[in-house]
């Protein structure tokens, strides 16, 4: 299969004002996002807490747009029902250990309800860990910042693993790559380049002067 061709541009949320949530969705929307990105983090497996279902389920009935949800927590397999349940259209797992579930069988869990399965690995995690799993997924997240906080400096040598990714994809494999953290116009050009055609964006959304430029600048337009 040969690299998907527009790049998906998909703000996070983490990243807006949430005591103006609503105007914010609606007008990352109208400004030309693809997807909405939702961290989920449970001041366990990363060292910070953030929102749950019940936010989920309020991006939900603002927004139409496909809501990709990033889980950041232990046990992810015990709490996938309930993302389902919020709307979710992509449910994103950790491969580490410290997410203390069985991989395979999260990832099973969440495309039985017909839901897109990710699965993700950190900075310091190699590309080996998710190998045995590519043919299980829809999307592939290459974090390029260590999770937990948004607004930090992108690592480009996680861009191996994008690359390693990219080949698996041109032998036969089908999922997205994503790429997430310090995700700007220049850093998501090189993103591009080795073969991510899914961009996560909070900082360089939220706090721009101008949304739709933003995303325009990061599709490379
Ligand atoms: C970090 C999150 C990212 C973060 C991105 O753990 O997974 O999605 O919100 O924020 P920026 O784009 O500001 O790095
Ligand atoms: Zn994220």
């Amino acid at each position: 299969m040969s690299a998907p061709s527009a790049t998906l541009i998909a703000p996070s949320i983490l990243a807006a004002d949430f005591s103006r949530l609503a105007e914010q969705v609606r007008a990352v929307e109208a400004a030309g996002a693809d997807w909405l990105h939702l961290d989920i983090m449970d001041g366990h497996f990363v060292d910070n807490i953030s929102f749950g279902p019940a936010l989920v389920a309020t991006v939900r009935k603002l927004s139409q747009l496909p809501l990709d949800v990033h889980l950041m927590i232990e046990r992810p397999g015990h709490y996938v029902p309930r993302f389902l349940e919020a709307g979710a259209n992509t449910i994103t797992v950790h491969v580490e250990p410290e997410a203390k579930h069985d991989v395979a069988e999260t990832l099973a869990s969440i495309r039985a309800a017909r839901c897109r399965a990710g699965l993700a690995l950190n900075p310091s995690t190699p590309f080996s860990a998710v190998a045995p799993h590519l043919a299980g997924i829809d999307l592939l997240l290459v974090m390029t910042v260590h999770p937990g906080f948004g607004g930090q400096a992108f690592r480009p040598e996680t861009m191996e693993k994008v690359r390693e990714a990219n080949r698996s994809r041109n032998n036969g494999a089908t999922f997205d790559i994503e790429v997430d953290g310090g995700i700007n116009a220049e850093t998501a050009t090189l993103c591009a380049e080795n073969g991510a055609n899914v961009l996560v964006a909070g900082t360089s959304v939220f706090r721009s002067p101008d949304y739709a430029v933003a995303i325009q600048q990061m599709r490379g337009r």
